[in-house]
């Protein structure tokens, strides 16, 4: 099969991340916990890429910053699992390892794993991603209706009123440039964006079968994505994915779980980023809410001292995740907000750069994460709980937090 993206786009996209190792640039990297074979479909996408731009207008706001956009998408079908098998009633079977590999429902048929998904993984992968260039590209991304969108949804939102001020502000700095004379609707900065594709490279069958030798430079680039992470259960110095993914030019993350010592950040920083390239490594930090501020700053400060050129972003999603008593598994916005908070002060205490986030998030209407503007409960969950994996933010819950980290940033500056 043609590889999925170019090796000059993943070169692209290490030099922008580049600029966000120097504090010049602030990385928003989301979508979906697990892409869905059944969700296949252009509002599903549409619907997630207008939040995307919905976020990363209000953050190049905050920030006064370019925001690198980097979708967890077109690609993002295979999961890590803590456990091999689950208990469903009476049957204990395989996990659910994402469409890539088995199915979700709880049969022995529907978890075997079954090769050729991985084909009809790469044609969702393709088909999806030609949406987002044609949508990025294309007109739909247009600031001027992207802010429009952002007004709508303070204008609708329970606690909008909150953010009414940064939508104004917002909005008088685009008239100010039409006053300029510049002509915001023509202008291709303002028209067109671009976005990165990212997954975890947790199939090696797959990624070996997309990497191929870029006829430019000679070097092996993983086509399947502009950017792939490794995940915090592959990250293992001595495994197959940090080898793998080691001899591979594309940009690349690695996860750090709360036990991730600073000895073993450094041995991953020497072992995938050698030359110390800027934008080559991310470290997406996912400590929990309640233990950041003791576990960031060290980290931080002992890649600072080997002088290595990391982009720092935090993942608030993975290590605040609880299961109710109704078996739910979800996470708190307020938890969320306050992994950030944490990041966002480790960062100031250390004189390094907060370099982006990393969200699970859905367009769509869902209640898998409680709290936000709409004060999800624990007794709502169950109206629309329809994620394959982890719980994710809806698309307001998503729009509330963009603004509280655009005006966390506001604030710093
Ligand atoms: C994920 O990003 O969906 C995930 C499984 O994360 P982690 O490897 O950090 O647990
Ligand atoms: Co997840």
């Amino acid at each position: 099969m043609p590889p999925l993206v170019f090796a000059g786009e993943a070169r692209e996209l290490t030099a922008a991340l580049a600029q966000a190792a120097a504090g010049r640039a602030f990385v928003l990297q989301a979508g979906d916990c697990a892409e869905s074979f059944h969700d296949f479909a252009a509002v599903t996408i549409r619907e997630k890429l207008k939040i995307l731009l919905q976020m990363a207008a209000v953050l190049t706001w905050g920030a006064t910053l370019p925001v690198v956009k980097v979708g967890r998408m077109a690609g993002q079908f295979v999961k890590p699992r803590s456990s091999p098998t689950e208990r469903v009633g009476d049957l204990e079977l395989p996990s659910f390892r994402g469409h890539m590999v088995n199915g979700e429902a709880p049969t022995p048929e529907a978890r075997t794993p079954d090769p050729e998904r991985m084909l009809e993984g790469y044609h969702q992968s393709a088909a999806t991603l030609n949406l987002l260039r044609a949508f990025t590209k294309g007109g739909f991304a247009d600031l001027q209706r992207v802010q429009g969108w952002n007004q709508e949804f303070v204008a609708t939102s329970r606690e909008g009123r909150r953010y009414e001020q940064t939508a104004a502000e917002i909005e008088r700095a685009l008239r100010f440039m039409a006053a300029c004379g510049i002509e915001v609707s023509a202008a291709e900065q303002l028209r067109q964006v671009t976005l990165w594709t990212s997954h975890e490279g947790l199939l090696l069958d797959y990624e070996e079968a997309l990497t191929r030798r870029d006829s430019l430079t000679g070097d092996l680039y993983d086509c399947s994505a502009h950017m792939l992470w490794i995940g915090q259960r592959t990250r293992r110095i001595d495994g197959a994915h940090v080898e793998f993914f080691a001899g591979v030019k594309n940009p690349l993350g690695v996860k750090l779980g709360p036990d991730a010592s600073a000895a073993e950040v450094l041995a991953l920083c020497e072992r995938l980023n050698p030359e110390r390239i800027p934008g080559r490594l991310t470290l997406i930090t996912r400590l929990g809410a309640e233990r950041i501020a003791d576990l960031l700053p060290p980290l931080l400060a002992s890649v600072r001292e080997a002088g290595h050129p990391a982009v720092w972003i935090c993942d608030p999603m993975h290590a605040n995740v609880y299961t109710t008593s109704s078996g739910r598994k979800t996470r708190h916005f307020d938890t969320i907000m306050a992994e950030l908070e944490g990041f966002f002060a480790a960062h100031e205490a250390e004189g390094t750069w907060p370099g982006g986030v990393h969200l699970e998030f859905t367009g769509d209407d869902v209640t898998e994460c409680l709290g936000g503007s709409d004060r999800v409960g624990e007794d709502e969950l169950d109206a629309r709980y329809m994620t394959l994996c982890d719980p994710r933010l809806n698309g307001r819950q998503s729009l509330e937090l963009a603004f509280r980290v655009a005006e966390r940033m506001r604030a710093r500056r």
